[in-house]
Order: C-alpha cells, then sequence, then structure tokens
C-alpha cells in the first residue's frame, strides 16, 4: 500500500482530496445512514409514564403506550428497529427468573402492542435473565456459581415467548455456552422458523454497562460480577472462537459489546466471517458523551457522529445505540 505505485510529496499532496465538502463526500470510505440504526428503549410499567434515568440523559423508562408512541416517531424517522429491555417490578423477581417466561410480561405485552402499529419494524428483544433475577445475573445462581444447562433449558423457553409475542428477532445476550442452538431449535420446534437469533456472540465483562444496570434496576441486586461468563477485555482471538460456535449453532447475525473500546474485535469478527456483525454502544458510551456534551467539554453531536461513523469504519453493518433517534435526525439533513 505504501510502496512504489504512489507518487511522493511535493508531487503527490494528500490534502487535494480535502479542500472542499464536495470532494471529501466524493472519497469517503464510510457512511452512516439511517439503515444503520437500531434503537435500545426501556420499558416501565403504567400508563402515559416516562420516567427519566439520571444516569443516561435524554433516555426515559417508557410504559409500554409512550413505548408504542416512541416506536411510532423511531419509524417516522426512518429509525426501523427497536430493541426494548424491562424495568422489572423488584416484588416480581426471585432466584430463578419466573417472570422472565410469563408470556404477558411487561416486553411481552410491550412487543405485541408495538408489534400490532408497526408489523414491518424490526423488534430486537434481549434473552437473558438480568431483569429477572433477585441476585441481578444472566443466569441461575447456585452457591455463588452459574449454571450453564440449567439456564439454557430455560433461556430456549424465554426466547419462544418472545417470539410468540411478535418479536422477530431474539437476542441472547447472556453468554452461556450452547445457548444460540438451543434456542434455534426451540423456535424451530416451536414454528418460529423465521425468527432470526442475533447473538451477543464476543460480549465482554464491562465496565460500560453501569448505566444500563441502573435503567433496568439490576445494579443494586447485582451479586459480584459477570467474568465467568462474559469475555475478558484481554481478549480477542477468543472472540473469533465466541462467534465460530455461535455461527455453527445458526446465529444470524453477530454482534459485539461494548463498542469503541472494541472497535479493533468488530475488524477481525467482520474481516474474518464476512457475516452481518452489528455493534452495541452501550450505555457507558453513551453517558460519558452526553455528560461531557452538558458541561461543554465537548461538542455532543460532533463526537455522537464520529463515534457512530467509527464503528462503520471498523466494519459493523449495524449498531445499536441510544443516539439513534437524536443521529437520524441529522441524517435526515443529510
Ligand atoms: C444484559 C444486558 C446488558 C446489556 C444489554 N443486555 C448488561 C449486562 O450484561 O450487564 C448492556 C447494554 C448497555 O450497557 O447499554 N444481559
Amino acid at each position: 500500500m505504501t510502496g512504489l505505485p504512489f507518487a511522493r510529496y511535493p508531487t503527490a499532496r494528500p490534502r487535494r482530496n480535502r479542500t472542499h465538502d464536495s470532494v471529501r463526500r466524493l472519497v469517503a470510505e464510510s457512511r452512516l445512514s439511517l439503515d444503520d440504526l437500531i434503537w435500545p428503549i426501556f420499558l416501565v410499567e403504567g400508563q402515559g409514564r416516562r420516567d427519566p434515568i439520571p444516569s443516561l440523559p435524554g433516555v426515559d423508562r417508557l410504559s409500554p403506550d409512550e413505548a408504542v408512541a416512541a416506536a411510532q416517531e423511531a419509524w417516522a424517522l426512518g429509525v426501523k428497529a427497536i430493541a426494548p429491555f424491562p424495568f422489572t417490578d423488584p416484588a416480581l423477581k426471585d432466584g430463578t427468573a419466573t417472570e422472565a417466561l410469563n408470556p404477558d410480561n411487561l416486553v411481552c405485552r410491550s412487543v405485541r402492542a408495538i408489534r400490532k402499529a408497526l408489523p414491518e419494524m424490526m423488534i430486537c428483544c434481549d434473552v437473558a435473565f438480568d431483569p429477572y433475577t433477585d441476585h441481578g445475573h444472566d443466569g441461575l445462581l447456585l452457591d455463588g456459581i452459574i449454571l450453564n444447562d440449567e439456564t439454557v433449558d430455560l433461556l430456549v423457553r424465554q426466547a419462544v415467548a418472545l417470539a410468540a409475542a411478535g418479536s422477530d428477532t431474539v437476542a441472547p445476550s447472556d453468554m452461556m455456552d450452547g445457548r444460540v442452538g438451543a434456542i434455534r431449535a426451540a423456535l424451530d420446534a416451536a414454528g418460529h422458523q423465521d425468527v432470526r437469533v442475533l447473538a451477543y456472540a464476543a460480549k465482554y465483562a464491562s465496565g460500560f454497562y453501569g448505566p444500563f444496570r441502573d435503567a433496568i434496576g439490576s445494579k443494586a441486586a447485582l451479586v459480584g460480577d459477570k467474568r465467568t461468563y462474559q469475555m475478558d477485555p484481554a481478549n480477542s482471538d477468543e472472540a473469533l472462537r465466541e462467534v465460530a460456535l455461535d455461527l455453527a449453532e445458526g446465529a444470524d447475525i453477530v454482534m459485539v459489546k461494548p463498542g469503541t473500546p472494541y472497535l479493533d474485535i468488530v475488524r477481525r469478527v467482520k474481516e474474518t466471517f464476512r457475516v452481518p456483525t452489528f455493534v452495541y454502544q452501550v450505555s457507558g458510551e453513551y453517558a460519558m458523551l452526553k455528560a461531557a456534551a452538558q458541561n461543554g467539554w465537548l461538542d455532543g453531536e460532533r463526537v455522537m457522529m464520529e463515534t457512530l461513523l467509527g464503528f462503520k469504519r471498523a466494519g459493523a453493518d449495524a449498531i445499536l445505540t441510544y443516539f439513534a433517534p437524536e443521529a437520524a435526525k441529522i441524517l435526515r439533513k443529510g
């Protein structure tokens, strides 16, 4: 790339291709578009409720009716995919995530309502137990140990309930081994052959999930940490192995999470497997940028667009981001 065919300075002047916006647009290698955005939203029981989440400025927990309205607004803006997450009433939490399997739980009811209003919207629901367990873990816990296979047996039931409610995409975010294959088989057996699995394939044990855990009310509950199932931030080859396993088990789309600190993983996954690869710009990434912008330390709009474009440059096909509606408004202006 840097060898002979290229002229050198002063013949070569890379700045020539940067003189005006017109030429900069022509030589741009990556582009962010409305088609790249998935909007995670938070749900809460009630009617007409929009409860602000202090550690996620500008993000509210929405009651099901407000979630429908928000989804419709997103759709009108051109954001055609949402990912709803529930704040579960603490009284409904227990050690075995019973409420996760309730076909009339908050998330299932909301998905039904959104599906009715927007038949074509992509509705992507998390498969994991952390919103439902009194210990805050994604799986079942016995004497301080996460039980892999017992968790998978229940996760498949959660996935089928979500699909029955109208979720066209289920996204296991729990990081148990073998869950993608088990979920695929259970969906197929229940007649949901067309429901796709978006695997949180390379999900790291990250400090950047803090505000999300406030939003779903799992932070206070969480006993210990998630390092026995989420990946070690030190590892990169292991991400390829996780992705390979999930693809072999039938994942339709894979995801890397968090985003900005793991752009190298996005790049490696995309280059190695050449399959649809999504990235999650997680709550802590959003909160950092918002907080700095609110203090006047960063130009919020600019860094938002820069991080989103960075995901595209790294090779991501789509991005889960709390910025989705805000970014959509800017993209619509061209
Ligand atoms: C839970 C889940 C988490 C996120 C998405 N699904 C948190 C966690 O694993 O603790 C994080 C998203 C974010 O921080 O925005 N299974």
